[in-house]
C-alpha cells in the first residue's frame, strides 16, 4: 500500500492532464498516469518526469472507453498502490461538425469518450473509495458543455453530461465522504486547440489571453485537495469568458 495518498488521472500522458498530474505531484500524491496504448512512451516519459517531485509515479495504459479494459487497469492499480484518493476524469477528444452533417460514428466517438469513460472508470473507483471513505473526484467539463457551441453538438452534450453526473454523484456519495465536483475550462492553449481560429475571440475574455493548461490544473488540485466542503460544483476556468 502506497504511503502517500494516489491519484488517477485519466488521458494524462499531455496536455491538461499531464499539467493536473504535475500539480497533484507537487502537492505529494503518487501519480498514476493514464493514456491509450499508443501512447505509451509519452505516458512512461510524463511519469518518469514526475518522479522529480519526490512522489512514485507510474502509468497504466487503457482505453477509458472500454469497460472491461478500465476495470482491469483499476484491478492493476489497486494490486501496485493499494488505494486511490483522487480521480481526474480528464480524457477527451474533439470531433467537431454541425449537427445536419455529422455522422453518427462522430457523435458516439466523443459521447464515450467524454462522457461514458467517466461512468466506466467512476464505477470501480468509486467502490474503492467507499471502502476508503474518502475520495475525491473532479470531472474534466468545458465551458462548451455550460454555454453550448455551435459545430460541437456531440462535444457540449457529452460535457453538458458530464456537468449532470457530477450533480448526481456529489448527491449519492457526499454521505460516504467523497466530494464530486467539475471544472469547466474555456479556451486553454493545447494540441487539442492548436487548430482553432482565434480571430476576435480575445475580445470575448476579459484576461485578453488563452489559458494555460497550469491555469486549469491549479483548479483541479484545488477541489481535489485543498477543500473539504466543497461537491457538486462547477468551476469555470475561463478568463472571465462572455459569451
Ligand atoms: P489533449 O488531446 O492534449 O489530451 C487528451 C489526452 O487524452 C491525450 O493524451 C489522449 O491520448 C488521451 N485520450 C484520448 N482518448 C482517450 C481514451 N479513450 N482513453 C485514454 N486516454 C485518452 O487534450 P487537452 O486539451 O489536454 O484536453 C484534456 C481535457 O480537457 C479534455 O477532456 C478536454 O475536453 C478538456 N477541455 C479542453 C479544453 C481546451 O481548450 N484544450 C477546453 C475545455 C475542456
Amino acid at each position: 500500500m502506497a504511503d502517500k495518498k494516489v491519484a488517477l488521472i485519466t488521458g494524462s500522458a499531455r496536455g491538461i492532464g499531464k499539467a493536473c498530474a504535475i500539480e497533484l505531484a507537487k502537492a505529494g500524491y503518487d501519480i498514476v498516469v493514464n493514456d491509450i496504448e499508443v501512447n505509451a512512451e509519452v505516458a512512461n516519459a510524463t511519469a518518469a518526469e514526475l518522479k522529480a517531485f519526490g512522489v512514485d509515479s507510474y502509468a497504466v495504459l487503457f482505453d477509458v472507453t472500454k469497460k472491461e479494459a478500465v476495470e482491469k487497469g483499476i484491478e492493476d492499480i489497486m494490486a501496485k498502490s493499494g488505494r486511490i484518493d483522487v480521480l481526474v476524469n480528464n480524457a477527451g477528444i474533439t470531433r467537431d461538425n454541425l449537427l445536419i452533417r455529422m455522422p453518427a460514428d462522430m457523435w458516439e466517438a466523443v459521447i464515450n469518450t467524454n462522457l461514458s469513460s467517466a461512468f466506466y472508470v467512476s464505477q470501480p473507483v468509486v467502490k474503492v473509495m467507499m471502502k476508503q471513505r474518502f475520495g475525491a473526484i473532479v470531472n474534466m467539463a468545458s465551458i462548451s458543455g455550460v454555454y453550448g457551441n455551435a459545430g460541437q453538438v456531440n462535444y457540449s452534450s457529452a460535457k453538458a453530461g458530464l456537468i449532470g453526473m457530477t450533480k448526481t454523484l456529489a448527491k449519492e456519495l457526499g454521505s460516504r465522504n467523497i466530494r464530486v465536483n467539475a471544472v469547466a475550462p474555456g479556451f486553454i492553449k493545447t494540441p487539442m486547440t492548436e487548430n482553432l481560429q482565434l480571430d476576435g475571440l480575445v475580445e470575448h475574455i476579459p484576461m485578453r489571453r488563452l489559458g494555460e493548461a497550469e491555469d486549469v490544473a491549479k483548479a483541479v488540485k484545488f477541489l481535489a485537495a485543498d477543500t473539504d466542503y466543497i461537491t457538486g460544483q462547477v468551476l469555470q476556468v475561463d478568463g472571465g469568458l462572455v459569451i
